[in-house]
């Protein structure tokens, strides 16, 4: 059951796709307080918190302050409040009782989950201005399904996208991905996507391709189709300032760009220097942007990725001329600490500075609404000016869309990366705790960088990275402009590498399946174990996950560690995989278990009276999609059945 509860005047966020009446009376479990424009509830001990998608620390959010307020971050460290994304939907549960809460608001918003006081949970607003949905039923499970079924069916990709992808900021020409395609092709290692970042642009101007590193662009785009290879480049929220671009000229005459308060576009920087901000919020703007496109999908282009949408902002020209100003003040004198400091501040909280996003207005809905007020919902309008389009220029044929920023019902129109996290073992935990967390609220074909994208990387947290990421629906590796190169083929262990990703491809009939069902049924395909087993002892595991209903996975993600400690809430049949046809199983109780896992190895646990279907590796998506030749490694010989998903991955549902 799901009652609607209202707060103020909410600016709408179309997160919610079905008509829920508003109750009347005081919102359940939460004493409200207008004067602090909070919420607050009391956790009893046992209480757990499980949800708010992409945002730092472990599965269980109990003991952190998390902040909505969409941030272009790269640190995701412990201390951190707000990641790239608003993922407003948590579950609180113990073995009595559950419930879960969606607190719909564009604005800021944070919760304060055992922070302030260990047993006090407060939604804090900004703007006192919010939906509140509470969501009651028999599970957990059945709570989050029932939230899913309000906010709209999660994106599905086409069926390729799932096949292995490469990417760097940036690879410069068109030789440059060539060596990459040919480089994997030598390895033995099969490769279904290369990403393009901002480099491949015209001077980082969205739409264009630079002609002299990537010249006839339609007909590179074609060869590498023919090797299999699909190219996905980056588009970006902000447009160059450049009269003669039709990008701009068009976004200028039509009035489709953000506007300061006295109605001149504003001016911020990104990577070509000055950029306008298209209104994604603007119907008429977002449609206009969308429709961009298709000047890529007219080359051959299906695929893309949207970034520095929060927006992310280096500058504006406002605060710029500000700084600018004072600091002459500061010239020639001896600066002791507390002017230091003051110019430190200054000169150094340039970026992404919170001024800035109060300087300008959005027409949304018919009204004019300060940037601040609606931040949240940014890059989720950018996905969806995308995703409304590709319906109109590509009625039949899925394209792949995803996102750095994000709010709830973006979910609707593409998936979501996690942003630029760093080549640290931690960063892999982060991976797998923020899978269930972002299944929550809608995400469904999401992935880290692989790898990790800042810091140099090394060759065993890419394998174990990689070992991981078999798993993830989105599967690229990614790294950022100056750190060591991660390619696959660069390493020692290129046969472990070749196996791993093999295994990736075996995995597709049940990858894809699973993802399908969970799309399709509102379902969850990565869930921690207390979603499924109710005992204690499962409550505490934050690193093992249930993926699919087949298997559990439990990654082994710290520095020379030769195995693990794995918890089996029941029976379940261990299978060490080295390589597709290269695997031992073992039959292991219920319990505690240390499990050896070398570097070459991947653990994967069948679930008592379970399925785990394969296919024999192929080279690429474009081989894998028929299921022709599966095999299957059951939990035992009793006779066991698995629904297969089929289709033909590219026409849309
Ligand atoms: C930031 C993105 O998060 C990253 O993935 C990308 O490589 C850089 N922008 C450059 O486009």
């Amino acid at each position: 059951m799901i009652r609607k509860y209202r707060i103020g005047n909410p600016i709408p966020t179309d997160s919610v796709v079905k008509e829920i009446v508003l109750s009347e009376g005081t919102i359940p479990y939460f004493d409200r307080n207008d004067e602090k424009k909070e919420l607050t509830l009391l956790l009893k001990k046992n209480d757990r918190v499980y949800g708010l998608g992409e945002t730092v620390r472990g599965m269980n959010k109990r003991g952190w302050l998390y902040t909505s307020n969409n941030s272009d971050d790269p640190n995701h460290t412990e201390n951190k409040n707000s990641l790239y994304a608003s993922h407003n939907f948590f579950v609180v549960f113990s073995k009595e009782d559950q419930f879960g809460v969606y607190v719909d608001t564009p604005g800021k918003v944070s919760f304060d989950i055992g922070y302030t006081k260990l047993d006090k949970l407060r939604v804090i607003f900004e703007d006192f201005d919010a939906d509140i949905y509470i969501v009651e039923g028999e599970s957990v499970l059945d709570i989050v399904s029932q939230f899913r079924g309000i906010i709209g069916r999660s994106y599905i990709p086409p069926k390729w996208a799932f096949g292995f992808g490469q990417s760097r900021w940036s690879y410069m020409t068109a030789d440059e991905i060539r060596e990459v395609a040919d480089k994997y092709q030598e390895a033995g290692i099969p490769l279904d996507m290369i990403y393009m970042d901002i480099d491949y642009m015209e001077r980082y101007k969205d739409f264009t391709v630079d002609e002299s590193s990537f010249p006839e662009f339609p007909k590179f785009v074609e060869e590498m189709k023919e090797r299999g290879i699909h190219l996905v480049p980056i588009i970006d929220a902000g447009v160059k300032v450049e009269e003669g671009y039709d990008v701009y000229d068009e976004g200028v005459e039509k009035g489709y760009f953000v506007k300061k308060e006295n109605g001149e576009n504003l001016l911020a920087a990104v990577w070509p220097g000055l950029v306008h901000f298209p209104d994604f919020l603007n119907d008429d703007a977002r449609a206009w942007f969308g429709n961009k496109y298709k000047v890529l999908i007219d080359q051959g282009i299906d695929g893309f990725w949207n970034d520095m949408n929060e927006p992310a902002i280096f500058y504006t020209q406002d605060h710029l001329d500000e700084i600018f100003e004072q600091i002459d003040e500061y010239k020639g004198k001896n600066l002791d600490v507390k002017a230091f400091f003051e110019f430190r501040d200054l000169v150094g909280t340039i970026s992404n500075y919170p001024e800035d996003y109060r300087r300008f207005y959005h027409e949304y809905k018919g009204q004019k609404i300060r940037h601040d007020k609606v931040h949240n919902i940014f890059g989720y309008n950018m996905t969806r000016a995308a995703g409304e389009a590709f319906e109109r220029i590509s009625p039949d044929k899925r394209i792949l869309m995803f996102s750095r920023s994000s709010y709830i019902g973006a979910h609707r129109y593409g998936g979501i990366w996690h942003g630029d996290n760093h080549s640290w073992w931690s960063h892999l935990l982060l991976n797998i705790q923020q899978m269930p967390a972002v299944n929550m609220c809608g995400f469904l074909y999401t992935g880290a960088d692989i790898g990790g994208f800042g810091s140099d990387t090394t060759e065993d947290l890419v394998l174990r990275w990689t070992a991981f990421g078999i798993f993830t629906p989105l599967f690229r590796n990614h790294c950022a402009l100056g750190m060591r190169h991660q390619e696959l083929y660069r390493f020692e262990n290129v046969d472990t590498f070749r196996n791993i990703i093999n295994l990736r491809y075996a995995l597709i009939p049940y990858l894809y399946s699973e993802f399908m069902k969970a799309a399709l049924g509102n379902k969850m395909l990565f869930k921690p174990l207390c979603f499924e087993y109710d005992d204690e002892r499962s409550a505490q595991v934050e690193d093992q996950l249930l993926v699919g209903e087949s298997i559990m996975i439990a990654p082994v993600y710290t520095q020379n560690a030769t195995g693990r400690y794995v918890y089996l809430p029941e029976n379940m049949k261990l299978i060490r995989f080295r390589a597709f046809d290269d695997y031992d199983e073992e039959a292991l109780g219920a319990g505690d278990h240390y499990v050896k896992a070398d570097l070459n190895e991947i653990l994967v646990f069948i679930r008592k009276g379970h399925v785990l279907p394969l296919a024999e590796p192929s080279k690429g998506m474009e081989c894998n999609l028929n299921n022709a030749e599966l095999k299957y490694i059951c939990y035992d010989s009793d006779a066991a059945s698995y629904e297969l998903y089929t289709d033909d991955g590219v026409s849309r549902i």
